[in-house]
């Protein structure tokens, strides 16, 4: 840059205004003046504005616009004037060569332009900076393009930038894709591949931003993926549908009589353009030789092709329960299975005399003898062992001799009799079934079945048979069947005695109560009112109709005409069936006895008890031989003993 080497001097002129002579000088000097020496050699003083003002150094010193002067500064400079001096600065775009930033023009200092391009980044990015004279201006590089305003520009006074190209999204190629990275902006690369299922022939395969903030279109083409025809296999068919474009799937099957050896069946077009390999082998189906199962014969007749059939039979001394037993050479060169399981067959089971069989399974029988036979000796098993032979039981059976002989009864009450004498230790089971009848009550039956185990060679039952009744009684083996019957005729027990209340009474008319118990045999009993008069020593005979000791029978009552409870008044002197209720004798003293006595045909049984005493009213005197019956108890029994004819009773004392 060239300066302007303009010199100017501006010395200050001294002027003398004026001279005051005889005076002080210096002291009228203005305040912008200064007192100097005369020049004259006068000695005198002078006063001089200062440097920069113009006056007459007394009464004004002004100041001096030194830029009025013309360029004093230079060009492409600004003079700026200051009280009394002035300096210089340079115009925008240009700088002083002394680099401060104001200068005077008197030291060969001037104004050059400056490089503003030397700044980085004046022009921001992608812009290129042009430095002109006293200026500059930008545009934009390649691959930028400017925004906000048109080139050239200036960024300091204009809104405008620069931008770089951005291409957008790259084209579309047929049958291509883009590969990533995918950057749009100026410059970059996207490479292209062919889609799947289609493969490069020919061309470029980029696409470049271009500076236009295009794409060039790569040149490349991509053709679609043929595999062609598949393979051929032999003895198998295809299963193709005629396509052969990646992904593409043929499938292939063996031939009848022939099986897939291999582990695959199907094989696919792969984006290489072949198809897959397969693992597939036709080979023809071959069952070999059929496994031999246990105890089997096999019926073959040497083929193992499909379909070939192997027979399995149980051998001999075998037999199977299941019924599957054909072998079938399948499409996988495998004998179908066969579910036959032969086990030893001993054959039909073998039979003994005299028996049946109880159970069996095929292999094992149990027996038992048939009706009328016992098992005499040996096992009652036979089994079937692995040899395929029976091991037949050892049981004998013999005829049962189970007998009813020699039937007795025995105390009205058990059975006897005796079975045959080879039967001892076998027990036996009998029926023993018993009928009772009474002639005197055609309503009562006594009918009972009893069944009775024993292997004694002398049974024994006994029953429970009821009194005065008369029994059939039939005994059967039920084996044998065979039977004995036996007539029992049970006898009349004592009978049992009323509940009577012993009391002792003061009348010649007492009334005596009883409660009496029912029983079966109540129509072949009576009870007996017995008066016996106390006199010296008492005896009674209850079982004797005779009279021992004076006394009478005032009454006899028969017991089923009677209720449960009776009243029976003494001395009434009624007639009760032969009997005569006399009336009691004033002043003597009576036991009054009641016997119970049942009879039936020729048998006859009674019972006694004691009812009352009954004393003449008047007669109050105690009878010494009465002292022994003071205490007696509210009902007494009887002992009796035997004492000269008659049977001697006494009451015993509680
Ligand atoms: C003298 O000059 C100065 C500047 O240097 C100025 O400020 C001042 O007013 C002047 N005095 C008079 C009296 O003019
Ligand atoms: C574009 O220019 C206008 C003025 O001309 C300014 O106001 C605006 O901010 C500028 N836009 C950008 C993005 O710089
Ligand atoms: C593809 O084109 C680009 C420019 O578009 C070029 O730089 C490149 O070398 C070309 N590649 C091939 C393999 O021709
Ligand atoms: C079947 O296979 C057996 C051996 O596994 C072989 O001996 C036989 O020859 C084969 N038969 C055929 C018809 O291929
Ligand atoms: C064997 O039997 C099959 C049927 O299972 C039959 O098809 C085949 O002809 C027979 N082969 C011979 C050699 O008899
Ligand atoms: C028959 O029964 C026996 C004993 O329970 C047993 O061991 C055997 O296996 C059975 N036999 C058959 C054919 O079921
Ligand atoms: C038992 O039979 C005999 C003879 O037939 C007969 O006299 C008697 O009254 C019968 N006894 C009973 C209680 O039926
Ligand atoms: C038992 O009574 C029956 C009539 O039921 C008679 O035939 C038989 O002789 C009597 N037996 C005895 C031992 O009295
Ligand atoms: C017996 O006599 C008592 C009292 O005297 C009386 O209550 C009862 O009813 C009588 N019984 C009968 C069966 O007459």
């Amino acid at each position: 840059m060239k300066g302007t080497a303009l010199v100017l001097l501006t010395a200050t002129v001294a002027v003398i205004t004026d001279v005051v002579v005889g005076t002080d000088v210096c002291a009228s000097c203005h305040p912008n003046a200064t007192c100097t020496d005369k020049m004259d050699g006068t000695g005198g003083k002078v006063c001089n504005c200062m440097y920069g003002f113009v006056g007459n150094g007394r009464t004004y010193c002004q100041d001096k616009d030194e830029c009025q002067l013309g360029r004093i500064c230079g060009e492409h400079s600004r003079c700026h004037n200051t009280y009394g001096s002035y300096f210089c600065t340079c115009v925008s775009g240009y700088s002083p060569t002394n680099n401060l930033a104001v200068f005077i023009p008197n030291d060969g200092t001037y104004c050059h332009d400056v490089d503003e391009c030397i700044v980085d980044g004046v022009c921001s990015e992608g812009g290129v900076c042009t430095n002109t004279d006293g200026e500059f201006y930008c545009k934009c590089r390649t691959g930028y393009t400017v925004q906000n305003g048109s080139e050239p520009f200036q960024p300091h006074t204009h809104s405008a930038y620069c931008e770089m190209v951005d291409c957008g999204p790259p084209p579309s190629v047929p049958h291509a894709v883009q590969i990533p990275p995918i950057v749009t902006r100026y410059g970059s690369v996207v490479q292209f591949a062919c889609a799947d299922g289609f493969t490069w022939t020919s061309g470029n395969v980029t696409a470049i931003c271009g500076p236009d903030g295009h794409w060039s279109f790569p040149s490349m083409h991509c053709k679609e993926v043929e595999c062609g025809v598949p393979p051929s296999f032999p003895h198998a068919i295809m299963l193709w549908n005629g396509v052969s474009n990646v992904g593409a799937e043929v499938r292939y099957q063996c031939v009848d009589g022939f099986y897939n050896a291999g582990h695959e069946d199907m094989c696919v077009c792969t984006s290489r353009g072949t198809w897959s390999l397969l693992h597939f082998l036709c080979q023809e189906v071959n069952c070999s030789e059929p496994r031999p199962l246990p105890h089997t014969q096999l019926v073959w007749n040497g083929s193992s092709t499909l379909g070939s059939v192997a027979l399995y039979e149980c051998e001999a001394g075998y037999r199977s329960v299941s019924t599957e037993s054909v072998s079938v050479c399948g499409s996988d060169s495998q004998w179908s299975a066969v579910q036959l399981h032969c086990e030893v067959y001993c054959g039909p089971i073998p039979m003994l005399q005299n028996a049946e069989v109880l159970w069996e399974n095929g292999t094992i029988a149990i027996y038992h003898c048939v009706k009328g036979y016992y098992r005499h000796t040996g096992s009652d098993i036979s089994v079937c062992d692995t040899t395929g032979r029976w091991r037949v039981a050892t049981m004998r059976c013999r005829e049962l001799k189970f007998s009813v002989q020699s039937l007795t009864v025995l105390n009205e009450k058990c059975l006897r009799w005796r079975t045959a004498a080879e039967m001892k230790g076998y027990k036996q089971q009998y029926a023993v079934v018993f009928i009772g009848v009474r002639d005197f009550d055609p309503s009562f039956s006594d009918q009972r079945r009893k069944v009775f185990s024993s292997s004694a060679l002398h049974p024994v039952v006994c029953l429970n048979l009821q009194p005065i009744t008369n029994y059939t009684i039939t005994v059967t083996a039920q084996e044998t069947g065979d039977t004995a019957t036996v007539t029992a005729n049970t006898s009349i027990p004592a009978p049992p005695t009323p509940e009577v209340r012993y009391s002792e009474v003061d009348s010649h008319r007492p009334t005596l109560r009883l409660r009496r118990a029912i029983s079966s045999l109540d129509p072949i009993c009576v009870y007996q009112v017995i008066v016996l008069p106390v006199a010296g020593v008492l005896v009674f005979d209850c079982g004797s109709s005779r009279s021992c000791g004076g006394e009478y029978v005032a009454a006899q009552l028969q017991l089923y005409k009677l209720g449960v409870e009776v009243n029976f008044t003494l001395g009434n002197r009624e007639q009760y069936g032969p009997f005569y209720n006399a009336p009691l004798e004033n002043g003597r003293d009576y036991y009054i006895i009641l016997r119970t006595v049942c009879t039936w045909g020729q048998a006859r049984k009674q019972s006694c008890v004691i009812w009352a005493k009954a004393r003449g009213a008047y007669y109050a005197t105690r009878i010494s031989a009465l002292a022994t019956f003071g205490s007696i108890g509210a009902l007494g029994f009887f002992s009796t003993t035997v004492y000269g004819c008659c049977w001697f009773w006494k009451v015993h004392r509680f």
